[in-house]
């Protein structure tokens, strides 16, 4: 399975999804990673990894109608099977995202439907949450808002502070990540008139949930 993955950041997420390909675990092959930023530690994972680390500034552009539509001829060229949004902080036009209908992912760290958007460890912490978590979705026009595929649940201790909770809940992404791309590469997953579905079986509104509260 042909993968195009999108970051603008550190990319520990696609390091996650490298390592599965390297180790043989993940039937997949990343033949590109771009980034909306130049200069970032998830190019240079890519680049050490021997995938072609593409800069694609959305600044160059005058709209996000024109950088999408870049941005779109450049992972179309790689002819992916699967569009992996790992950290990629730029909001979509509605024309891409249904471009991609069914074969593009996102990771939030959140339960979502809860704490769609930014800031989501803050927005637990001042909340006085117990629980937080991350979710692997399929990408819609709503932001944060496609049908869950996997979510990770896990506790908010009394002592936690952003950092904390932010540095627990990206260790479940690690996880649950490559698990959704897995199970897509092996066809076991497919979304159906927004309905998710796991060998056959219709999901939750959740998606399918691992719970880590107790570990
Ligand atoms: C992750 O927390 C992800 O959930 C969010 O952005 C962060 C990306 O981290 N969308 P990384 O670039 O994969 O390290």
């Amino acid at each position: 399975m042909r993968v195009v993955v999108l970051i603008s950041g550190s990319g520990s997420n696609l390091q996650a999804l490298i390592d599965g390909q390297r180790h043989g675990t993940l039937p997949i092959e990343i033949v590109g990673v771009i980034s909306n930023k130049t200069a970032v530690r998830g190019l240079l994972r890519a680049e050490q990894a021997g995938i072609p680390a593409i800069a694609l500034e959305h600044t160059a552009y005058d709209s996000r109608e024109a950088f999408d539509t870049a941005l779109r001829e450049r992972i179309d060229a790689l002819t992916p099977d699967l569009v992996v949004l790992a950290g990629f902080m730029r909001i979509l036009t509605p024309g891409f995202t249904r471009h991609y209908e069914g074969r593009m992912f996102n990771i939030h760290p959140s339960l979502l439907p809860k704490y769609q958007g930014l800031h989501t460890h803050r927005r637990v912490l001042e909340s006085g949450d117990t629980e937080h978590g991350v979710t692997v979705h399929f990408v819609t026009d709503e932001l944060d808002g496609g049908p869950p595929i996997l979510q990770a649940k896990i506790s908010v201790h009394p002592d936690d502070d952003e950092k904390t909770l932010a540095a627990r809940v990206l260790e479940q992404e690690h996880r649950i990540y490559p698990q959704a791309v897995e199970w897509f590469g092996r066809g076991r997953l497919r979304l159906h008139q927004g309905t998710v579905f796991l060998d056959n079986e219709p999901l939750g509104p959740s998606g399918y949930l691992i719970d880590v509260t107790h570990s």
